[in-house]
């Protein structure tokens, strides 16, 4: 037997005023987004904010469906309008803020396996990891590198062939 073990590694900073400007900047824009939010059956409201190497910004947020799996993760509707939209300008960093009318958040909310699974792709399409920059109002900021530290074992395209 042999144990192997992966160390994955993420910054805390206590608020994003700790931030450098562009950082900084794009949370707000992050929580900008969350306002066209579309999130009448959770109640919660995620926005996403996309920061290109040209220095243009994408916006995404949660777009709930009353077919509730027909809606999807702010995440992945930034993501997905890059690649529809902006696929030879790489995606730097993104932030991703949550709000609730419903109790306070006091973390940073993480993104869930579908959207890792869809970073990891786009990682890999620009040859190049992302910063992702996670926080909350009321709540520590999380910076973490590249989608080797979020989802260590994720489904690599390698493995469909021999
Ligand atoms: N949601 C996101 O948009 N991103 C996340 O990282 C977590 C969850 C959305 C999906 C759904 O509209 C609502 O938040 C509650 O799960």
């Amino acid at each position: 037997m042999t144990n192997h073990e992966i160390k994955i590694a993420f910054d805390e900073y206590n608020s994003i005023k700790e931030l450098d400007k562009t950082d900084y900047e794009l949370c707000l824009e992050a929580a900008d987004a969350l306002k066209n939010s579309h999130s009448p059956y959770s109640k919660f409201r995620v926005g996403a904010a996309l920061r290109l190497q040209s220095g243009k910004i994408i916006y995404g947020s949660n777009q709930e469906n009353v077919a509730y799996p027909s809606g999807l993760c702010a995440e992945r509707v930034a993501l997905f309008y890059w690649g529809a939209n902006h696929p030879d300008d790489p995606v730097v960093s993104m932030a991703v803020t949550a709000q609730t009318d419903e109790f306070m958040l006091t973390k940073p909310v993480t993104s869930c396996g579908s959207c890792l699974q869809v970073l990891a792709e786009v990682e890999k399409k620009q040859n190049k990891p992302i910063k992702i920059i996670l926080y909350v109002q009321q709540g520590p900021v999380w910076v973490i590198n590249g989608i080797e530290n979020q989802l260590p074992f994720l489904f690599f395209e390698d493995r469909l062939n021999a």
